[in-house]
């Protein structure tokens, strides 16, 4: 993975991809794979189950699909990734576990969820830590974020790459949200982690954990007010006809480790390691851009919308966020470790 990142220089993917390629093509065509997938049974073939919880037309849900293309048409069709979008397989909680367990072979969680196994990448959560991915992706590979990853592997994850999903906005029904004290009173529903909660009780609102797959409808019968979601989540799920208001406040990050069954990953040939890895790295790049033009496109069509009131935070007032939401920080390091906090390029730049 450490190779993935190297390759986020332009130049240099643009001459490695290709000649990786062309030689993984090589080995096709030279007997490492049977020439044509349909002569083959299921028992024959290698079948990667993977499994996510959004919807097939986001970020992640093109990329794991564009992945598995490249992955069969690489190997003939003798490695298949089979893609089950919108929690159809497992929901929120439960696909982790069934990764554990190898029911499925690979997930992308929001990398909150995966702070069950190693509760310190709660880290990511902490609100307006990060001002864009570029900063997030440095922190994942910088050496805090690599001893992180190192204790995913101990609990028997391996991690391919990491896919964007963008920044978190604020949805609620009730009023708009400008300045911290907007949101008090109020019920939103997060993912599960701790900080996330804190973030909310220190705005004086409510915190309550629900799968993604249910927040439509707990918005819909007025269980809770409100939500924290990309623009791409909350536009492929139609939140915003359910809600009165969009803050624009970037408060948050989302993005996605994708995971593979580390016992799974060590039992595959290791020609295909090679082509799930350059694969994966290379749909990663694409990725990263597609998750950018999406929200983008996505935030155009709220704003012309007209079904939904949206409201922007400028620096000052994100500033003002910033000092408001301080405990939670204070929380997070007295509970995990400062050094997961100092690292974080806000506080490191300081240092420097
Ligand atoms: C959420 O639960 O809101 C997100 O993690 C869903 C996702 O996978 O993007």
């Amino acid at each position: 993975m450490l190779q993935s990142w190297l390759n986020r220089c332009k130049h240099l993917l643009a001459i490695c991809v290709p000649v990786v390629l062309t030689l993984m093509l090589g080995a096709c065509h030279s007997g490492h794979y049977p020439q044509d997938h349909e002569q083959l049974s299921e028992d024959e073939r290698i079948v990667i189950r993977f499994s996510h919880v959004v919807g097939e037309e986001t970020p992640k849900g093109l990329a794991a699909r564009r992945f598995a293309e490249l992955v069969k048409q690489r190997t003939s069709g003798y490695v298949e990734v089979q893609v089950f979008s919108n929690s159809y397989l497992y929901k929120d909680g439960e696909e982790i576990d069934a990764l554990l367990q190898g029911d499925v072979q690979m997930i992308a969680p929001a990398i909150s969820k995966l702070s069950e196994l190693v509760p310190e990448w709660q880290v990511i959560d902490l609100p307006f830590a990060f001002n864009e991915t570029e900063e997030v992706l440095d922190y994942v590979f910088s050496p805090v974020g690599q001893e992180l990853l190192a204790r995913l592997e101990k609990k028997g994850i391996k991690t391919l790459d990491v896919w964007d999903n963008g920044f978190k906005q604020l949805t609620n029904s009730q009023r708009p949200i400008q300045k911290p004290e907007d949101a008090a009173g109020l019920r939103f529903r997060i993912m599960p982690s701790e900080v996330l909660d804190r973030q909310f009780r220190q705005l004086g609102a409510q915190a309550e954990v629900y799968a993604f797959n249910e927040v439509f409808q707990l918005l819909e019968h007025e269980q809770i007010d409100g939500q924290e979601n990309t623009l791409s989540n909350i536009v492929s799920r139609n939140l915003h006809y359910l809600q009165n208001y969009i803050t624009i406040s970037n408060h948050g990050y989302l993005g996605y480790f994708v995971i593979i069954n580390q016992e799974f990953w060590d039992g595959l040939p290791e020609e295909v390691q090679e082509v799930i890895q350059t694969t994966m790295d290379e749909v990663t790049e694409w990725q990263l851009q597609l998750a950018q033009e999406l929200n983008a496109q996505h935030l155009e069509e709220i704003e012309a919308c007209q079904c939904i009131h949206v409201t922007y935070l400028d620096e000052e007032e994100r500033e003002q966020w910033f000092q408001r939401l301080q405990p939670v920080y204070q929380f997070y390091a007295e509970k995990y470790g400062h050094q997961y906090v100092d690292s974080l390029p806000r506080f490191k730049d300081a240092d420097e």
